[in-house]
């Protein structure tokens, strides 16, 4: 495989010393970009377009050329797994992902199908394969996962969710019947991530979405546990041990130095946690990734770059840092407004990386 040309992202995870912050955005391609928005017409729908490899490659591509992004992301979506378990996933326009089954019953879950990440998600890893080909090292690729609590909120609730009233009444009610569930998709999601590896992913992110709406103890129970017991697989084997894995809990913030334990040698904060509190938290042991609000992409450019300074000087000097944004970014954001959020961490963070 060909060299990497910019491997400050991954260096940054390791916490070596880098020339400046590493930046990438949650959804960096996605509804904001007007090409983005010109490729899922022609593929159709959304779905078609995480089917179709070279448009997929395509999408990924397109925010790389307009900022100089340190890692790209596989498009796909957390979704692709329950999908192929059986439960029928699509899109309602405006209304966002639903199912046409639920997983609610011993049943239910007895009826998954079974499935191996090759087969059965085999065109995620050619989307991979073509990503990495068409990078060419230019920067790593990103491959990810939803967490397990994650996907079983959809899986149970049959799409999104404002109260989780469905799958939180099962997780505390019939916990036998969740750990079930949340085992199976911890078992898959290894599969998949491991996959996605081999297909050419250099670094994997759990995106644990709602890991943030159980209680302090539901959550090490039904969410940080499954995704330790990922990482660990991950660990385990020689063909995934090097490769660095984030997780991301939103609404993590009062349990990092538990999300520190879990293996991952980066944790995504969101822009409710001070980021100078998080690195004397757990900044000795993991590389933090995050944490500008998104909606200040929606402040002038003096205001966003005045953000970035701030967070930058919170974090401090030295590596272990990579800049992101707290969630993913908004589908109404002016682009001009991202160039201004990567310009400013590309000209003001050198200055924390200076040896003294
Ligand atoms: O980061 C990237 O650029 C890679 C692509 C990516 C998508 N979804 C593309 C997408 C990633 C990493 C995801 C993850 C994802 N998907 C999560 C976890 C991260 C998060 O944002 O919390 C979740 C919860 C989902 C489930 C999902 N998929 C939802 C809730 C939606 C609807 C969102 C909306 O605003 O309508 C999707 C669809 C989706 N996934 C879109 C994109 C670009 C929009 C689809 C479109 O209309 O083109």
């Amino acid at each position: 495989m060909t060299e990497l040309k910019n491997d400050r992202f991954l260096r940054a995870l390791r916490r070596q010393p880098v020339d400046r912050t590493p930046i990438w955005m949650m959804r960096q391609a996605g509804r904001y970009l007007p090409e983005y928005r010109a490729t899922r017409k022609q593929a159709g729908s959304f779905l078609d377009l995480c089917k179709n490899a070279e448009l997929a490659c395509e999408v990924t591509m397109q925010p790389l050329r307009r900022y100089p992004m340190d890692a790209a992301i596989l498009f796909s979506d957390i979704l692709t797994v329950p999908d192929a378990l059986g439960l029928g996933l699509y899109f309602e326009e405006g209304e966002g992902p639903k199912f046409r089954k639920t997983v609610r019953s011993e049943a239910d879950l007895a009826g998954l199908n079974s499935i191996t990440a090759e087969d059965d998600l085999g065109y995620v890893m050619n989307a991979v394969s073509t990503i990495r080909q068409e990078l060419n090292g230019m920067v790593p690729l990103i491959g990810f996962s939803g967490s397990p609590w994650t996907l079983a909120t959809y899986m149970v609730e049959g799409g999104a969710s404002k109260d989780f009233a469905n799958v939180k009444g099962m997780a505390y009610d019939k916990p036998e019947l969740m750990h079930g569930l949340l085992s199976l998709l911890a078992d898959a999601v290894a599969d998949y991530l491991s996959a996605q590896i081999r297909a050419g992913a250099q670094a994997v992110q759990i995106f644990d979405t709602w890991g943030g709406s159980l209680s302090a103890g539901g959550y090490k129970e039904f969410s940080l546990k499954y995704m330790q017991r990922i990482i660990s697989r991950l660990q385990s084997d020689a063909q995934t041990q090097d490769v660095p894995v984030i997780v991301f809990t939103k609404g993590g913030g009062q349990w990092l130095n538990a999300i520190a334990g879990c293996g991952a040698q980066g944790v995504g904060i969101d822009w409710t946690t001070d980021i100078n509190a998080a690195r004397s938290q757990i900044g000795d042991r993991v590389c933090l990734q995050g944490n500008m609000d998104p909606t200040m992409l929606f402040a002038s450019p003096a205001r966003i770059r005045e953000e970035v300074a701030a967070i930058l000087a919170g974090f401090g000097h030295g590596s272990g840092h990579v800049f992101n944004l707290g969630h993913g970014i908004t589908p109404g954001v002016n682009p001009d407004h991202v160039t201004a959020f990567v310009e400013a961490v590309v000209e003001l963070s050198p200055q924390y990386h200076q040896s003294s």
